[in-house]
């Protein structure tokens, strides 16, 4: 029995264990229930008297030595295994960052900007929570103008209100800064309107201001001329048509000709060609004075538009309400833009 046990030991020594497999076949030839180690201990039973002591040694040094290189194995490889479960495969392709968009009247706000930018205007900010005297009484709305009736205007007290137009940012500048001034001022505004395919309760505006010596109604219409070049293309016909605002003297409505050909701008223009997009004026005397301007020195022009209106002239977005209600349908169509 001896000699067997060296002659195992010594293939024992030589068996490598790599893999999975090789571990099993270890187990099922030394360890299970009809491997070696069952067999030499049935043997051992059938020795007697001295030589059992002897073997019963020798049998459990081996069986030891024989679970320890079971065991060390078995905890190597299950190791591994799990390293190999984590280990990243940095040839695999990446997972596709989805890219957003940006809101179609933001590129619109940003394009408008950057047109006005490159003439020189910078950008003012105001509140949307406004008080009387910015939304209204500076700006030389009367009293008892309907603009400040309930139908119109969100209150949310006596004196303040939601504002309804960005002409308010044009008030807040005047009263900061001195002449010379040029500005645009974007921001949401909002109008106690019933919603539909035309209006919304709130929307957004650019306002813009030109404030200082000499300024004349020629600037208005040159400056507002090359945007509209820049922002529609150089064959942009206008037209200006004169208006009242309560805080311009002399007042316009600045038209754009889009023609009667197609079906849309028929539609669109009610069969004139033309189209209004923004109101603009020279600043009334009333208005300078209230914002603490001196009027004899100094003259200038302001005008204001909506910027919905003018995306969905631009893109042909048939309903307002489709920019206020994120769908990814309508917003997609904008990436990369
Ligand atoms: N505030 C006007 C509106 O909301 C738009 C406007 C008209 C602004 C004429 C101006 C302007 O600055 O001069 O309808």
């Amino acid at each position: 029995m001896l000699r067997n046990i060296e002659e195992i030991l010594k293939e024992n020594k030589k068996i490598e264990i790599k893999t999975s497999e090789d571990l099993e076949k270890f187990r099922l030839k030394y360890l299970s229930k009809n491997g070696i180690l069952n067999s030499l201990f049935v043997e051992f039973k059938s020795i007697g008297g001295e030589e059992k002591k002897k073997y019963g040694k020798i049998l459990n040094e081996f069986k030891s030595l024989i679970e320890k290189k079971y065991n060390e194995n078995r905890k190597y490889i299950e190791e591994t295994k799990k390293e190999e479960k984590n280990i990243i495969d940095y040839s695999l392709p990446g997972t596709p960052i989805k890219l957003g968009s940006l809101h179609p009247l933001s590129i619109v706000q940003n394009r408008i900007i950057d047109i006005f930018n490159k003439m020189g205007f910078v950008i003012s900010e105001g509140n949307d929570i406004e008080d009387d005297w910015h939304n209204f009484s500076a700006l030389n709305f009367p009293e008892n103008h309907p603009a400040r009736d309930m139908q119109d205007t969100f209150f949310i007290s006596k004196e303040m209100a939601l504002r309804t137009h960005t002409s308010s940012v044009q008030v807040r500048v005047m009263e900061k800064q001195k002449p010379p001034i040029r500005t645009i001022s974007p921001g949401r505004v909002y109008r106690n309107e019933v919603v539909s395919a035309r209006s919304n309760c709130f929307f957004h505006q650019i306002e813009g201001l030109y404030i200082n010596k000499n300024v004349s109604f020629a600037d208005l219409k040159f400056v507002l001329l090359k945007f509209v070049e820049e922002f529609f293309g150089k064959d942009i016909k206008i037209r200006f048509r004169p208006s009242y605002f309560p805080f311009t003297e002399p007042s316009a409505e600045m038209d754009i000709f889009l023609g009667t050909e197609t079906e849309e701008n028929k539609r669109l223009t009610k069969g004139t060609g033309w189209l209004e997009i923004l109101g603009c004026g020279m600043v009334d005397e009333n208005v300078l004075k209230n914002c603490g301007i001196d009027y004899e020195k100094f003259s200038g022009f302001a005008f204001g538009m909506g910027i919905e209106r003018i995306t969905m002239l631009k893109y042909g977005i048939k309903d307002i309400r489709m920019f206020f209600e994120n769908d990814t349908r309508l917003l997609n169509q904008f990436a990369g833009l």
